[in-house]
């Protein structure tokens, strides 16, 4: 008798969805979210959006939703200096979709998409999930562990002439925002190939440090996505964008479902951009928790990752999956993103910092990889989580 699993498309038996564990403890730093609340004043204007349209909900929303786009395309004028018009700008559901877009229209079968390891598990997830052949491209071919420099780069884009490039800035799992001559060199090296800089995290970003929004005039395969996700504490809300040229924004159009983006998806998203400062007014308080993390991780022996984001990289550790399990245990939930000795902590409140800093105190006189039992080799394989929920976890 024919199973699902006989059904099932050839390359996706085996695969484990994509998926952090999303478990009931006190302190939840393992998936970049914004630890603060909505203000009540934006959440007393969502909730009247909402209002607004719930009576025209037996209509199909506008499927070009220009004013949302116009909104955002003020927002990204203003915070990045650069004038972006509505046209540039695209939506979805999350930047996921819009990354999801991208792909269906440039890549696909018999086409190629590199992107540079470790980076956004969901870049390969969506390039094969949608056909495309995936190169795993490397790092730290300029000194550091996690380096991307240009030269290695433009080395990798014209080995494999891929049809798609992503790069990531800042970076995650690794935190390090991308020098823009990386992203000028790629896109000089990559003549047929559409190269997407994922700016997920730009508005934690160091001071100094230039969006690839300004790279944009006269690059229309360029493409920059964003997220209102992180800085925006609007995960919850599912709304990412990009920037691009008015003509390859045009072309997403031919793959986007019809009326993607529902009527209350379109009202709240407005709501929380016409209050974009205080939406945004957590990000300084974060990034001072997040310089904090690594400022006493170092103290304490481990090996954090400068951040430009609202989360840290921390090396050093013998056995990451057991740290992991040893946060767990005194109620701190962090990412095991499945690079040896490192895990990843999202940096939240006050309050969470703390409680994720007194619990590594704790465990790390036991955790350290130069204290290591001998029995721990140095060169470790790629921690396996013992426990069946981390079976979802993949490299990020
Ligand atoms: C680098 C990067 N890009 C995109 C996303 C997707 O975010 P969302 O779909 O919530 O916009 C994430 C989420 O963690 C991310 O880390």
């Amino acid at each position: 008798m024919t199973g699902i699993h006989d059904l099932l498309r050839e390359d996706l038996r085996g695969s484990t969805p994509y998926g952090a564990p999303q478990l009931d403890v006190p302190v939840r730093l393992n998936t970049n979210e914004n630890s603060y609340p909505l203000p009540p004043d934006v959440v007393a204007e969502i909730t009247r959006a909402v209002g607004t349209v719930a009576a025209g909900l037996n209509r199909y929303p506008d499927r070009e939703f220009t004013e949302l786009r116009g909104a955002l395309a003020a927002y990204l004028g203003q915070s990045s200096g650069v004038p972006v018009v509505t046209e540039q700008v695209w939506a979805g559901n999350g930047s996921n979709e819009v990354l999801q877009h991208v792909v269906q229209a440039f890549g696909g079968p018999g086409r190629t998409a590199l992107g540079f390891t470790p980076a956004y598990s969901m870049h390969p997830i969506i390039a094969t999930t949608l056909g495309t052949r995936w190169v795993d491209g490397l790092r730290g071919q300029g000194g550091q562990p996690f380096d991307l420099t240009a030269a290695s780069a433009v080395a990798q884009v014209q080995a494999h002439d891929p049809n798609l490039v992503f790069l990531c800035s800042p970076n995650n799992p690794t935190g390090t925002a991308l020098g823009l001559d990386v992203v000028e060199a790629v896109y000089a090296a990559a003549p047929r190939a559409v190269v997407v800089v994922d700016e997920a995290y730009a508005e934690f970003a160091r001071p100094g440090t230039p969006s690839a929004l300004t790279l944009l005039e006269a690059r229309d395969r360029l493409v920059v996505t964003r997220t209102m996700s992180k800085a925006f504490a609007f995960a919850g809300g599912r709304l990412g964008y990009l920037a691009a040229d008015p003509e390859f924004t045009e072309a997403l159009r031919l793959v986007r479902l019809p009326y993607h983006l529902s009527a209350p998806t379109q009202a709240i998203a407005l709501a929380a951009l016409r209050h974009a400062e205080a939406m945004l007014g957590s990000v300084e308080a974060i990034k001072a928790q997040r310089d904090r993390i690594v400022d006493t991780l170092t103290s304490l022996g481990l090996e954090p990752v400068p951040s430009d984001a609202n989360f840290v990289l921390f090396g050093g550790l013998a056995d990451a999956a057991q740290t992991w399990h040893e946060l767990l245990d005194r109620g701190v939930l962090v990412r095991d993103v499945g690079i040896p000795h490192y895990l990843r902590v999202t940096a939240g409140t006050p309050a969470e910092t703390d409680a994720f800093l007194a619990a590594m105190a704790q465990v790390a006189p036991t955790s350290l990889r130069s204290t290591a039992p001998q029995s721990v080799p140095q060169s470790a394989p790629p921690s396996v989580p013992p426990l069946p929920l981390l079976a979802e976890e993949r490299p990020a």
